[in-house]
């Protein structure tokens, strides 16, 4: 039984890891330090998803699925995607395109079924800001508190960026030749994770609205100009 005060401090927690600067992560508790709003994605994005990995180029479709993906082979993958099974997260801009976005793909192998696979990307011009180290964290946080005990990441020995985000999480990197595994293990859940994960759900989605409405409002007055240079 979880006591009140319990539940007061890691909500307390939870709202002010948000506004944690930058630089100060915490490896290991699961916790956000960047104010980035990274929403669930449900099978209604599919159209959003396969829009977003068309625009990455040859080079960065090899690094994200590990072969040159085609236009086709990429449409038939986000067709495919298991959002009863997985998770799928992402974050938008303002004009409410996906800029980055995650798949956490739970392994279904028999005596691996506390294990998930992390994939991501970020498109170019959105890069460097820290968004592939956020959804790593973020899906890191929900994975734990789904009850998995691993993450592991499949990535060429040559993606420096991806390596990176996997090691300074605290993950054990194996290279064999052109080709890595990252593994980490994760902690259990704890109230801390799940109070956070609450809180950043709901602050994504209280951006996603915002957006939403400013995008429709642009939208509307972008068709007035359009009347009036027509008449
Ligand atoms: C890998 C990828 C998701 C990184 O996204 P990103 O948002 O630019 O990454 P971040 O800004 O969070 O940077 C993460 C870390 O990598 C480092 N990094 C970024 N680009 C780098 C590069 N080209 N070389 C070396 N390190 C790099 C950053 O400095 C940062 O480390 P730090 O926190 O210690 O400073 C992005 O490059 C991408 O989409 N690549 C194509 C698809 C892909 O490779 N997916 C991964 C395979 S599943």
């Amino acid at each position: 039984m979880t006591e009140t005060k319990d539940w007061l401090k890691a909500s307390w927690d939870a709202g002010s890891s948000l506004l944690r600067p930058v630089g100060e992560r915490i490896a290991g508790d699961g916790r956000a330090p960047l104010m980035v709003p990274i929403r669930s994605l449900g099978p209604r994005y599919r159209e959003r998803i396969a829009a977003h990995l068309l625009a990455l180029d040859p080079a960065d479709r090899y690094l994200r699925f590990g072969y040159a993906a085609s236009d086709d082979q990429i449409r038939r993958y986000a067709e495919q995607l298991n959002f009863e099974r997985d998770d799928i997260f992402g974050i938008y801009n303002r004009r409410l395109e996906l800029i980055a976005m995650a798949h956490l793909a739970y392994t279904t192998l028999p005596g691996h079924q506390n294990c998930a696979e992390f994939g991501v990307s970020v498109l170019k011009s959105a890069r460097g800001r820290g968004y592939g180290a956020r959804l790593f964290e973020r899906a890191v946080m929900h994975a734990r508190n789904e009850g998995v005990s691993m993450v592991f990441i499949h990535a060429l020995s040559e993606n420096a960026a991806m390596l990176k985000i996997a090691r300074n999480a605290g993950a054990v990197v194996q290279r064999d030749g052109t080709e890595s595994e990252a593994f980490l293990q994760l902690p259990p859940a704890s109230l801390d994770t799940r109070m956070t994960e609450l809180v950043e759900q709901q602050y994504a989605e209280v951006d996603y609205q915002f957006k939403r409405q400013a995008k429709q409002f642009w939208d509307f007055l972008a068709g007035v100009q359009r009347v009036r240079e027509g008449s």
